[in-house]
């Protein structure tokens, strides 16, 4: 049977090649998912196919004729439509309007907003929103939420094949369980669907197909249940992974470095209280809205406190915390789950966006010069460490690949050396390798000292690397468990307890 789409010889090089000769082929029906290390090339094959980039060599040929797409609007002309790894909502629109964006519902030159609201609802609806005001604007939604209506857009409209990219990376596992279920259906009524995630289990329970890239090679194809997770990884990375990066055993000294208490802050975070030791990994769980980023917003100064004390190293410090400077300036570091918006300058070299918190003092000398030297020597140290995918350390960060771009944010931060680091969802876009690498660089972080708190919806992340849980339920904190004492089961009660049914 001819393939829905088929892919022969694709090859695309920027400074290096980054797709060499790909052949890749999706049935209609098909959940193919695609996988690989941060910087394989998986965003650039789906672009290409979506008609966002075009490749320098091969062809591409959509039911049996060639296809050739000028830009994405020809591509969904043809019927592929994509949603993109970075969030490309417009946030001073409504979502009803980002939704509808290509063809708003109008009568007589005006738009329809009836109409529109409806339509708006209904597609919410595929993606378990029902609760959500379309007439928002969409600047007041959380990752998440944000993920959630990228995808209702892709949905909203028929197609014969949809690539999703990423599409689970900021949703909870409820959410994503939904979205699998959408996401079968469609390919139940013939649509084919390409599907990156570095989620591997995940990619286990839905994909009928699996192919591996590594480098810019397409390794391998095969079907779901011809091969095994670890497989998966040998394929991705060339080698075995060593056994999950030990992790030290780490002897709590049980001094206090940061202590909160009774933390208010509207509309949801009530009466918060908990300490963090020094040498420490914290971790934070829940569903998404019980308030785990709000809390940390509110700690770290960017959303207003209306009540609590914070004490730092057994000082009041509630009335100096009142901005993200103030906190920076007591050796806060907050990395934050909105990496694109807060964290990265786009433009700017991959260099200084590692060095620039530290531009000031350690990279300065006493007449007030750079010692660019020592700059560049930080920076490629980072590179190295993470191993951040790039050609040299002044490409521009825009050009990263999702996952090497959180990288770089994440080094600019482990660089800055706080005494407090928060982490919301680290190593989210992360790839398997690329991840045990930032588990043992906390690790080493909380043996010099440091207290670190970890926000993470994937608890098996926060079973691995924590030395307590904290469980946040509709903005209480319900529950702090001790290493050993938690399970699973026990964090999940404690997560739905304050919710009302
Ligand atoms: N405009 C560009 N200029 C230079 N290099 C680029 C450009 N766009 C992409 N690249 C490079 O292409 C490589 C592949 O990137 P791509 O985004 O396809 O990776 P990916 O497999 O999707 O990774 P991730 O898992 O991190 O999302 C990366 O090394 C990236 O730096
Ligand atoms: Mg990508």
């Amino acid at each position: 049977m001819a393939a829905l789409l088929e892919t022969r010889g694709l090859c695309k090089s920027y400074a290096a090649p980054v797709l060499v000769d790909v052949n890749f082929d999706l049935q209609a029906g098909e959940i193919h998912a695609l996988v690989g290390e941060n910087g394989a090339g998986k965003s650039t094959l789906c672009n290409i196919v979506a008609g966002l980039r075009t490749a320098d060599k091969g062809e591409m040929w959509l039911e049996g004729h060639r296809y050739i797409p000028a830009n994405k609007r020809a591509a969904e002309a043809a019927g592929i439509r994509i949603v993109l790894q970075e969030l490309s909502l417009i946030n001073n629109l409504t979502i009803a309007e980002n939704l509808f964006l290509d063809h708003l519902p109008h009568r007589n030159g005006w738009i329809n907003r009836a109409r529109l609201r409806e339509a708006a609802h209904e597609t919410l609806a595929r993606v378990g929103l029902t609760e959500v005001d379309p007439d928002l604007l969409v600047n007041n939604l959380g990752v998440g939420q944000k993920q959630l209506v990228e995808i209702a857009a892709g949905l909203s409209q028929t197609c014969k094949v949809l690539v999703l990219d990423e599409p689970t990376a900021a949703l909870t596992v409820s959410d994503a369980e939904r979205l699998f279920f959408q996401v079968r259906k469609l390919a139940e009524s013939g649509v084919g669907i390409i599907y990156i995630s570095h989620h591997l289990e995940e990619i286990l329970e839905l994909a009928d197909r699996i192919s591996v890239l590594r480098d810019g090679q397409m390794v391998v194809t095969r079907r779901r249940g011809e091969i095994s997770i670890d497989e998966m990884i040998r394929f991705m990375v060339g080698r075995t992974l060593d056994e999950r990066a030990a992790l030290s055993q780490r002897r709590l000294s049980g001094e206090v470095l940061l202590k909160i208490q009774n933390l208010s802050a509207p509309p949801r975070i009530k009466e918060v209280s908990f300490e963090l030791h020094r040498g420490e990994i914290l971790g934070f769980a829940g569903l998404m809205g019980a308030g785990r980023t709000e809390t940390m917003r509110a700690i770290f100064g960017a959303d207003t406190r209306t009540g609590g004390t914070i004490l730092l190293e057994g000082e009041d410090i509630s009335a100096r915390l009142h901005s993200p400077k103030a906190a920076v300036r007591l050796g806060i570091g907050f990395l934050t789950e909105d990496r694109k918006s807060q964290g990265l300058l786009l433009p700017k070299a991959l260099r200084m966006n590692i060095t620039l918190a530290r531009l000031n003092d350690e990279l300065r000398g006493a007449a007030g010069w750079l010692h660019r030297d020592k700059e560049i020597a930080v920076a490629e140290g980072w590179v190295r460490q993470l191993d951040v995918r790039c050609s040299t350390i002044e490409q521009t960060a825009e050009n990263l690949s999702g996952g090497n771009q959180q990288k770089v944010v994440l080094a600019r931060w482990l660089y800055r050396n706080c005494r407090v680091l928060i982490c919301d969802e680290p190593t989210r876009g992360i790839d398997v390798g690329a991840k045990f690498e930032i588990y043992r660089l906390l690790d080493q972080l909380a043996e010099q000292g440091k207290g670190i708190i970890v926000v993470s919806s994937d608890l098996k992340e926060l079973l691995g690397l924590c030395d307590r849980i904290a469980v946040l339920s509709a903005g209480r904190l319900v529950k702090i468990f001790d290493r050993g004492e938690w399970t699973e089961d026990l964090i999940m009660a404690a997560a739905f307890s304050e919710l009302k049914v």
